[in-house]
């Protein structure tokens, strides 16, 4: 089943096509991953699918209804979330305060069910704080509910930003770099934490250079090269795939 549909998706700033023309499909539960060079339009798409911001021409067709040029938060109602390649953390709150804030954004309680089913708790706060503790639990991070945003190490609040992410109960949610800086434990870890996100029914799309983390999690790949898709499919067709290795592949081969 389609959940996201993007067509003609375009947005420029002053000459420069950031996005230009994109057109893919994303099924439910999947997770769908935007690889490619620096300056390719990846975080500008996540704008554009996020209500940040609004598209030049195109549309973005969520679950059927056609949400294109709709505000941020019209789309964090319908279930859209995201985390940010530059950590939204709150240094002067606690971690816990940080997931929180995030829950604030949305009220429904029809996602991720197993995670708030057992609570009781009628006062909202409490609930609310319940679930954020509970998130924290998920995320990996259960030994920091307490501590301050600034004390956690810097894996750690890749993950907070994603628990921060979750705590508005999304149906998709695009994670912009989730393991950039990550050491290969670290990035396990993510990649752990990316494929029980997509079984808890959640669709994913992930931008990320670290393509060890890439190969293991997608069960799709859209590579985009000045704006444009320049290729999609399976981990084996992207790898295979010459345009690919010339513009991206054979150079982060090289970095290393
Ligand atoms: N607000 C903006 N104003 C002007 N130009 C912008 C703006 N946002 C992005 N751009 C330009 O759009 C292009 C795409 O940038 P974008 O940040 O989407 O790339 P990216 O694929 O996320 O790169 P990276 O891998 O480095 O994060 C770049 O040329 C960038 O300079
Ligand atoms: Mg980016």
């Amino acid at each position: 089943m389609t959940f996201l549909r993007v067509t003609g998706l375009s947005k420029s700033f002053g000459g420069v096509k950031a996005v230009d023309q994109v057109d893919f499909t994303v099924k439910a539960g999947h997770v769908f991953s935007i690889i490619g060079p620096n300056g390719a339009g990846k975080t500008t798409l996540f704008n554009l699918l996020t209500g940040l911001t609004m598209p030049d021409a195109g549309a973005i067709i969520l679950d059927g209804e056609d949400v294109t040029g709709l505000p941020a938060h019209q789309l964090a109602a319908r279930g859209v979330s995201r985390s940010f390649q530059n950590l939204q953390i709150f240094f002067n709150m606690t971690a816990l305060e940080n997931v929180m804030v995030g829950n604030h954004l949305h009220t429904t309680r029809r996602f991720l069910p197993c995670l708030f089913g057992s609570s009781s708790v009628r006062d909202s706060e409490a609930r609310t704080r319940i679930f954020a503790e509970e998130l924290m639990h998920y995320v990996g991070l259960g030994d920091y509910v307490d501590a301050d945003a600034s004390a956690l190490p810097y894996g750690a609040l890749k993950r907070l930003e994603i628990a921060r992410a979750l705590a508005t109960r999304p149906r998709i949610l695009m994670l912009d770099e989730p393991a950039a800086g990550l050491n290969p434990a670290e990035t396990a870890e993510i990649d752990a934490l990316i494929k029980r996100i997509a079984e808890d029914g959640i669709t994913v799309l992930l931008v990320e250079h670290d393509m060890h983390l890439v190969w293991g999690v997608s069960d799709h790949i859209m590579v985009l090269n000045h704006g444009r898709v320049l290729a999609e499919g399976t981990a084996e067709e992207i790898r295979a795939n010459p345009e690919v290795v010339e513009a991206y592949l054979g150079h982060r081969a090289r970095e290393r």
